[in-house]
């Protein structure tokens, strides 16, 4: 399952219009930090909230997020 960002949680809801790559970009998300703010901190952090730190890493290391 590892070693595809695909198999991850996050494309049950990002894919298409909405796919990681997309939002990463609309979003300006560069970095594991900035993703970690906005999973957890940001406006959207309530739709987010059952992903765990494992999931947001690996979703960093897919995209590869410095
Ligand atoms: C339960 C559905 C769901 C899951 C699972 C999910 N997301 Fe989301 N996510 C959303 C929705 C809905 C939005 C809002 C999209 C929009 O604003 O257009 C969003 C927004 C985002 C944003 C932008 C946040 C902002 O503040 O602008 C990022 C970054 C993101 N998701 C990353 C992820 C990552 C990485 C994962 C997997 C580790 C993930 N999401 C899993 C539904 C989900």
């Amino acid at each position: 399952m590892s070693g595809n960002v695909f198999a991850l949680k996050c494309d049950k809801c990002h894919k298409d219009d909405k796919s990681l790559n997309k939002i990463f970009q609309e979003r300006q998300v560069k970095t594991k930090q900035e993703l970690f703010d906005k999973l957890r901190k940001g406006q959207k952090a309530k739709l987010h909230q059952h992903l765990t730190d494992k999931d947001i890493n690996e979703a960093a290391e897919q995209m590869k997020l410095r």
